[in-house]
């Protein structure tokens, strides 16, 4: 594809390559859909001085709403799965952890606040903090399946003292959960050097000149990608004497 410039006038050519499937990117939108209205509920039942709602009629509004998204909420990884399994292992495979991610922590502070591209190792088609953002959504999945249900249909049935844990499981899900979305939200939408992200999950390509800079692994493959970033190193090293 070509772009022409505003004001400069130039056309740039862009290569773009495929990074999620629709089915990937529908997924992603369709879990952001019912995890936000999620969380909204969910803090209305949970913040005390949201109180006011979460009686009466509202709180039944509300306590419906929570119900309905929670249907589609653990179903959309099921029905993922149905169409696409190898994807959704692909997926765990990928989220999983590993010693790579140790170079992301230490570099991250650098590049994130000072945008110093050389203290950031190459990182694969998600780097860490995307990988720890999906580690957690995929535990939160299990979790509120594993505190809601019961807390839907065991009223009255479950021990008053192991219905307590299981509210407080909820309960701490949802603060981890939430507190990892604001961050992975605001990093798509509003940090500087995360913008293409966004374009990616909703067109599915990303740049060649984007994946290569963010996503090097992914891109040129472990061995040239480290080449790569060893050179960068030095050269910057170089630059400052
Ligand atoms: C499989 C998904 C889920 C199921 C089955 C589920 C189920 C439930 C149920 C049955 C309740 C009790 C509502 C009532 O008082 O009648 C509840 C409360 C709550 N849910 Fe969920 N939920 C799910 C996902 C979520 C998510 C994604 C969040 C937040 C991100 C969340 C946050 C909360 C909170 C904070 C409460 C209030 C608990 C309290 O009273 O302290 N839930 N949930």
């Amino acid at each position: 594809m070509t772009v022409q410039l505003k004001d400069r006038g130039e056309v740039i050519a862009i290569q773009w390559i495929p990074k999620y499937t629709t089915l990937e990117r529908l997924g992603h939108w369709l879990h952001t859909a019912t995890f936000v209205p999620l969380a909204i509920t969910g803090m209305v039942l949970y913040f005390p001085f949201l109180q006011p709602l979460a009686q009466g009629a509202a709180g039944e509004f509300v306590r419906m709403i929570h119900r309905v998204a929670a249907i589609l909420f653990g179903l959309l990884p099921i029905i993922y799965y149905i169409f696409q399994p190898r994807r959704l292992l692909l997926h765990i495979r990928e989220f999983l952890p590993n010693k790579e991610d140790i170079g992301w922590l230490k570099g991250a502070p650098a590049y994130y606040l000072l945008g110093k591209h050389e203290a950031m190792p190459p990182q694969g088609r998600f780097n860490a903090g995307e990988k720890l953002n999906g580690l957690v959504m995929m535990i939160a999945w299990a979790v509120f399946g594993i505190t809601g249900i019961p807390m839907w249909f065991g009223k009255g049935i479950i021990p008053p003292e192991i219905f307590r844990w299981l509210v407080i499981g909820h309960d701490l899900m949802m603060i981890v959960s939430v507190c990892m979305f604001l961050v992975h939200l605001y990093l798509a939408v509003a940090h500087p050097l995360m913008w293409a992200g966004l374009v990616s999950m909703r067109f599915g390509v990303v740049s060649a000149e984007y994946a290569a800079e963010h996503h090097a692994r992914w891109f040129y493959g472990p061995k040239r990608a480290r080449e790569i970033y060893e050179a960068k190193k030095r050269a910057a090293a170089e630059g400052k004497h």
